[in-house]
């Protein structure tokens, strides 16, 4: 199969260049960038990518590309960084740039180059640099600039060497994904033979032979990820995949069902499946504490308690699995930590557990490719597209202390406040004809006030339960707006709880943004 290698200097976006390749339909890898020259000839990559990095390719400290590179013949795209060790290596000149640029930069670029076509001669392209190329090595023409760098661009075209100081990658370089498409189709002769289906076969693949005979441990929560490795696994390993699904009792309504109703016995795949029913062990484990984050904790250590208390029975395990995707990656830092991130979303990694090695098949891929691969695989939709829901669970979205009834009333409301909100978002579309309403949040959840009220009912009086709704709109959860959601909507939402769910008569609804609060209330 055709291939492009991207050989990786350190930059912050190094996976995207990967997935702006793969979103050209061409198989893509990511090695560090001192890949031996060997296994780079054995690859017999089509085209290879410099990636950006953080260095000064002046210190001698730095990464640097083996010289062979530049002479087995196939084409190279420097970005950022890799634009100067293309410039430095072949005999032109890099240094500090009087002016550095950051940020989205005008940049005029030579529509008449290859590399360049369709481009408007001027557009915004994202920079980030404080080194730059300030002479071309002999050779190379210089094809593209801006009012602080002589040099954004360069390219020898006759050795098939291209150069852009800018990131192409990025959303905020206006070409950018032309650069990729022109790269790799039109200089490197790629087809585009690949697809998230190619993804798949060779990650079976290469699973499989990583694996043999061994056994394999995957602790399943029920959300995206771990379901999609489960799925991958299944298909390469069948039932030497043993995944343990806890259920901790502070689920979303029939969450556990559902779960079991697609891995368990009778479902689609073929994998040994072990729910472990817990919930009335953490309801005792939580009795009476109210400190949220002594909540969060008892619960990460009894989920992985629970865990390892099932991975004995299984035995030794040659692998543990988990289903870290990439943003994982980046969030624990690259480097040797980022190899045992724990995808439990709960605790930690099991300390008890006995496994030789960690496997992660979802490694180098975002959110929105693990969905793609999770409905390849016949992962139902309703699965594929859950919204984020935390660890611990329920259990920070009950204000207090936790009991199995407080767990009813959360999740009956919640069962209602969602199905609202997704008719209404399905009505919306269906009328509109459009993607998604603009109140669309991106997280939706009720959570249980520990507050009681007084309130009326009939003729009598109740003193009950205050639902709190919460929606927010964010792309990165680090921030977060309240979602506008439409007053008919959450009043229909409210009257329907407090006359559906026993125990509430009152509802509120968090115009809060984060900061100063959090998405979650605990
Ligand atoms: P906060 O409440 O910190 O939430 O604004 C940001 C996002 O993270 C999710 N969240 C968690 N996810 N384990 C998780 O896997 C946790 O302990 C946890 N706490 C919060 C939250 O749902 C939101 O999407």
């Amino acid at each position: 199969m055709e291939n492009i290698l991207v050989l990786d200097f350190g930059g912050q976006y190094n996976q995207l260049i990967a997935r702006r390749v793969r979103e050209c339909q061409v198989y893509c890898e990511v090695h560090s960038s001192d890949m031996p020259i060997d296994e780079i000839k054995k690859m017999a990559p089509k085209g290879i990518i410099l990636t950006g990095g953080p260095n000064s390719v002046y210190d001698p400290a730095s990464p640097h590309a083996d010289q062979e590179l530049f002479s087995i013949g196939v084409p190279i795209l420097g970005i950022c960084y890799g634009a100067q060790i293309l410039a430095y290596q072949l005999g032109g000149k890099v240094s500090t740039a009087p002016v550095s640029e950051y940020g989205k930069t005008e940049t005029v670029v030579d529509t008449d180059i290859p590399l360049f076509h369709g481009w408007a001669e001027r557009s915004v392209a994202w920079m980030s640099h404080t080194d730059y190329i300030e002479k071309a090595p002999e050779g190379f023409t210089v094809t593209g600039h801006t009012s602080n760098c002589p040099v954004a661009a360069m390219q020898d075209e006759s050795k098939g060497f291209y150069a852009v100081q800018f990131h192409p990658e990025v959303v905020h370089t206006d070409e950018g994904m032309k650069l990729f498409r022109t790269f790799v189709y039109d200089i490197c002769g790629c087809k585009g033979d690949w697809q998230m289906g190619s993804f798949i076969e060779t990650t079976v693949a290469s699973l499989r032979e990583k694996i043999g005979s061994g056994k394999v441990l995957l602790g399943l929560s029920g959300g995206v990820d771990s379901s999609v490795a489960a799925a991958l696994l299944s298909k390469a390993v069948g039932r030497q995949l043993t995944c343990v699904f806890v259920d901790h009792g502070l689920l979303r309504k029939n969450e556990g069902d559902e779960v079991e109703a697609v891995f368990g016995q009778g479902g689609q795949f073929d994998l040994n499946f072990v729910r472990v029913d817990a919930a009335e062990y953490f309801y005792e484990k939580l009795a009476g504490v109210t400190e949220p984050e002594q909540k969060r904790k008892i619960i990460g250590a009894e989920f992985i308690n629970v865990f390892e208390k099932e991975a004995e029975k299984i035995g030794e395990v040659d692998f543990l699995a988990q289903g870290t995707i990439y943003p994982d990656v980046i969030e624990s830092g690259l480097g040797k930590s980022a190899t045992i991130k724990s995808h439990h979303n709960v605790g930690g990694l099991p300390e008890h557990v006995n496994f030789k090695e960690i496997v992660e098949p979802l490694r180098m891929l975002f959110k929105d490719e693990v969905r793609q691969v999770g409905l390849q695989l016949g992962i139902p939709e309703k699965l594929v597209y859950r919204q984020p829901f935390p660890g611990p669970g329920l259990g920070i979205r009950i204000i207090g202390d936790i009991t199995s009834e407080k767990v009813r009333i959360v999740q009956d409301a919640d069962a209602i406040y969602r199905e609202e909100i997704d008719k209404a978002a399905e009505d919306w579309k269906e009328s509109h004809n459009m993607e998604n309403p603009s109140w669309m949040p991106s997280q939706y959840y009720a959570a249980l006030t520990n507050l009681r009220s007084v309130g009326v009912m009939g003729d009598g009086r109740t003193y009950d339960y205050a639902v709190a709704l919460r929606a927010v709109i964010t792309s990165d959860f680090m921030t977060a707006t309240a979602a506008p959601i439409p007053w008919d909507i959450l009043t229909r939402a409210a009257d329907r709880i407090v006359n559906e769910v026993s125990g509430v008569n009152r509802v509120f609804y968090d115009c809060t943004s984060k900061p100063p609060a959090t998405i979650e209330l605990e």
